[in-house]
């Protein structure tokens, strides 16, 4: 594990490389100038070959010579204006260069941003965030300590923040980065009893048994086709003396192949990761317990493969959801809504302040705001605002959709209360419609993340395979309501 600590100043430390941030046009920023003074006239012309001009992402490194503590000057580009996304851009940029570098030191975190240390923390981890566990000869990370030069001994508690926060992203992407074989629900929710004792927030898991005797018609019916059971799992977080309550809901699909309205060979292979949504929300439990936020959470993951086998469920078949409602399932591919109905109406009778599911819900929210927007969608707008100033703070992108409620008729049934699809535009605000039919008159917000919660190439701070998307916006969102 990376130790993060904050050291002397630039010019009293040491280590295998120093990351300094150049603004736009090559104007230095802290540390920057320092160095430069140090290695002589060389630079600029050495820089300009390389076209390193500072913009956002570029990086050019050079070797510190004689007169510098330094086995290596990395000039990190910030671009011209700074904000703190830019940092942890940056950080994570660096972090995913410098694998090889044991000691890192840096004064990314002087370059005048609020809590800038954490920002450093958050994106240098996630940058070398790496899924190594199915490769016999992983690419080495050798980076033992980040220095953070001159951070001075107020800037821990934020270093340990920005840890937690890292870590239960780096959680939650472990989870989806899983192959699908290895973690059947059954697995998985043993695997959140595990984070659940270790982080301090208690689990119940409900059995297929269980499961049926507490009317959770939706989850079933999307099990039906799989020989591996399915399992509802609660999670709850109760801190002494909390006054507010937030229920999270993730979509827990561990697998979905369509069921028999089955999809394509290539429409599948990113499928493993249709459970980002149950990922979130347990990395998001997992950094709230460990920070100790006072507000009551409950988080509920309905987990299941979505298959085809002899017993699955046809299209024409007719679920009755665990608040009473009947869904006529004419697309099984559309599942997604199924367990979440379940979920969101286990979730609305605890009365929580606020309920807000995330889930891979649609391939049309991923059309219409590419893999690095989520979709917002809400039935409350102080809610919505809410949640989408979280996710401003947490440096994630979402969008909000209307909740067009005359659409609401395009998933009218003729023989239940609701048909599980809807026509052939507005996917992502049909699906939603259907939610929201589920969560009565509780304030609540939808986060489809069919885009950003899988990347198919490595950026920054973003690896590649599961993002973990969602899990800053809903610690955050805790952080707020918890005031
Ligand atoms: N898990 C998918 C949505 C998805 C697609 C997530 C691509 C990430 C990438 C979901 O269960 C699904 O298949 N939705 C269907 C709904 C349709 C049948 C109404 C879709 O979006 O095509
Ligand atoms: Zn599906
Ligand atoms: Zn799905």
């Amino acid at each position: 594990m990376i130790e993060i600590v904050s050291g002397a100043e630039v010019e009293e430390t040491s280590g295998d490389a120093l990351v300094v941030p150049v603004f736009e046009e090559r104007v230095w920023g802290p540390g920057a100038d320092w160095a430069a003074g140090l290695l002589g006239g060389w630079l600029e012309g050495y820089l300009d070959r390389a076209d390193f001009t500072g913009k956002l992402g570029q990086l050019a490194s050079v070797p510190g010579g004689e007169r510098i503590d330094y086995d290596e000057v990395v000039f990190a580009g910030v671009g011209a204006e700074v904000d703190a996304e830019t940092v942890r851009r940056v950080a994570g940029t660096a972090g995913r260069a410098l694998t090889r570098h044991r000691i890192v030191a840096t004064t990314l975190h002087q370059i005048g941003i609020d809590d800038a240390a954490e920002l450093v923390t958050v994106g240098f981890l996630l940058g070398q965030y790496h899924f190594d566990k199915y490769r016999s000869d992983p690419p080495p990370i050798l980076t033992e300590q980040l220095v953070l030069a001159g951070a001075g001994e107020g800037a821990g508690e934020r270093i340990e923040h920005g840890r937690v926060v890292a870590g239960a992203v780096a959680l939650a992407r472990d989870l989806i980065n899983e192959p699908a074989g290895a973690k059947p629900p059954a697995t998985l929710a043993a695997r959140i009893v595990e984070i659940g004792k270790e982080a301090g927030f208690s689990v119940s898991v409900y059995d297929e048994a269980e499961c049926a005797a507490e009317r959770f018609g939706g989850l079933l019916g999307v099990a039906a086709g799989a020989d591996n059971p399915p399992r509802m799992v609660v999670m709850r977080h109760r801190p002494e003396g909390a006054t507010s309550s937030l229920a999270l809901v993730g979509k827990g699909i561990v697998f979905d192949s369509g069921g028999l309205s089955i999809k394509t060979a290539k429409g599948m292979e990113t499928m493993k990761t249709d459970m980002s949504g149950a990922a979130a929300v347990v990395g998001a439990m997992q950094a709230i317990a460990r920070l100790g936020l006072a507000i009551d959470v409950t988080a509920v993951a309905p987990l299941t493969e979505n298959m085809t086998g002899g017993s699955a469920q046809r299209p024409g078949d007719v679920l009755r959801i665990r608040n009473g409602k009947t869904i006529e399932v004419l697309n099984t591919d559309a599942e997604g809504r199924l367990v979440l109905a379940d979920g969101l109406s286990l979730a609305a009778e605890g009365e929580p302040d606020l309920i807000v599911d995330i889930a891979t819900l649609t391939g049309a929210c991923r059309v219409g705001l590419g893999s690095r927007v989520g979709g917002l969608l809400a039935n409350n707008d102080d809610a919505a605002a809410t949640v989408e100033a979280a996710a401003r703070e947490a440096g994630e992108k979402v969008w909000r959709l209307p909740l067009e409620p005359e659409y609401r008729k395009e998933i009218d049934s003729t023989v239940a209360d609701m048909k599980n699809i809807g026509g052939s535009y507005g996917g992502a605000i049909t699906a939603a419609l259907l939610l929201a039919e589920f969560v009565g008159d509780i304030p609540w917000v939808h986060l489809d993340i069919a885009g950003p919660a899988r990347a198919d190439a490595a950026a920054d701070y973003t690896s590649e395979g599961g993002t973990g998307f969602g899990v800053r916006t809903l610690v955050a969102l805790a952080e707020q309501l918890a005031g």
